[in-house]
């Protein structure tokens, strides 16, 4: 039976993979070290909070002592490593604690994992340390071509910036130590249990509100959309059977411009849930600083070496995710009371529009 030490499985795609992993296997633990800041969520974890698989633990990455502590009265085989600061917008007006988290919790993990994992020979058999990375490490790319796991690092903003250091941390330690682990690098996701600041569920959210949805510059930034549910299997597959020590690029060749993205969800709900909805919602607005214009991944050695493809097309997954959202309103009502309206102000009241 391995026992899994996931952090940040409170969060969007953490508590979707706690999901998976549950729902995959019977013989397993897990362990979720989460912190709850504002994305962490236990309501995402209703359903399987008295599976006797499945452990709760609130706290930090960060915190040595109590990490140690799990990895001792638990005996952890994987540890995969959500646990982030992971919204760019926050990271332009507060990058200090995208550093702390992302940078220092990581080492703090590999630190405690070694403890734990090190043995006389080098490391004990069957375990790994998965770091849950970002195509955002490698920059921004042009009209054409591809992010390779071989493309040079070329982090902008302080979040890719902070994900792009622990990548090179979790690195350091195969190349020094030859600790088991593996990099992952998905593009974006979406699907149920998004916070409502990303682009997709703040959308949905604002649409079904008939509130103004605010494109960032020109509306034609190109992001690479996987279903949640794709990089979770992803995920699995590279900690069961990647090659230690590689990085594996996870995308599903499905670029789409933001504008396309945003006139998709209205037509889709204008259809189907409320005429009201329309394109007069549409507002440009001040570009985010140092917005990179496209990602696009190239998924060949996920494919190639592990078997990889992603199950659910675009036009199912934004369905069943927009589904989701309307089925949920409870949700999106208890994320979004609070200190949410102080962050929605912040951000995007008195933006400039273009
Ligand atoms: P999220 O913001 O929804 O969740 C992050 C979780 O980490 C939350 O539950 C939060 O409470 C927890 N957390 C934050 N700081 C912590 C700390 N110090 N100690 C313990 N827990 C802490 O993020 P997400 O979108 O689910 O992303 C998860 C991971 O996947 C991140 O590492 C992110 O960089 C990476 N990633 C995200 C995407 C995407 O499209 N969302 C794509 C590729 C990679
Ligand atoms: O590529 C993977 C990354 O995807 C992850 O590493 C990050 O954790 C995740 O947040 C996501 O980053 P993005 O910055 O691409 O996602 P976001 O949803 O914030 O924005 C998507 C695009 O939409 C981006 O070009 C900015 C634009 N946007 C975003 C918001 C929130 C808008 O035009 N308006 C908005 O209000």
């Amino acid at each position: 039976m391995k026992t899994y030490l996931v952090t940040g499985g409170a969060g969007f795609i953490g508590s979707n993979f706690v999901h998976y992993i549950l729902k995959k296997y019977s013989d397993v633990r897990i362990v979720n070290l989460d912190n709850l800041t504002y994305a962490g969520n236990l309501e995402n974890l209703k359903q399987i909070e008295n599976n006797p698989n499945y452990i709760f633990i609130q706290g930090d990455i960060c915190d040595s002592e109590l990490v140690g502590k799990v990895f001792k009265e638990y005996n952890i085989d994987y540890v995969v490593n959500f646990a982030a600061e992971s919204h760019v917008d926050r990271s332009i007006v507060n990058p200090e604690i995208f550093a702390q988290t992302n940078v220092l919790g990581t080492v703090n993990l590999l630190n405690c994992a070694k403890n734990s994992w090190e043995v006389e020979s080098g490391f004990k058999e069957g375990v790994k340390f998965l770091q849950v990375s970002t195509d955002e490490v490698y920059g921004s790319l042009g009209e054409a071509g591809y992010f390779v796991e071989t493309t040079p690092i070329d982090s902008h903003s302080p979040y890719s910036a902070s994900k792009a250091g622990s990548d090179l941390m979790v690195k350091a330690y195969f190349d020094t130590f030859k600790m088991p682990m593996n990099i992952t690098r998905c593009s974006n996701n979406y699907g149920p249990y998004q916070f409502p600041e990303k682009l997709i569920p703040l959308l949905i959210n604002n649409c079904l509100k008939h509130a103004d949805l605010p494109v960032y510059g020109d509306g034609l930034n190109i992001r690479d959309w996987l279903y949640v549910v794709d990089h979770c299997k992803a995920i699995d597959m590279v900690l069961t059977k990647g090659t230690t020590g590689e990085v594996y690029n996870i995308g599903g060749h499905n670029e789409k411009a933001n504008i396309e993205i945003v006139k998709g969800i209205i037509s889709y709900l204008n259809e189907n849930v409320d005429k009201e909805i329309t394109k007069a919602l549409i507002v440009y607005v001040e570009d985010r600083k140092g917005h990179d214009r496209r990602y696009a991944i190239d998924p060949s050695k996920i494919k190639d070496e592990l078997g990889w493809y992603p199950e659910t097309t675009f036009e199912v997954g934004i369905k069943n995710t927009i589904q989701w959202y309307l089925d949920n309103d409870k949700w999106m009502k208890n994320v979004t009371s609070g200190e949410y309206q102080k962050y929605y102000k912040k951000m995007y009241e008195g933006v400039k529009t273009l």
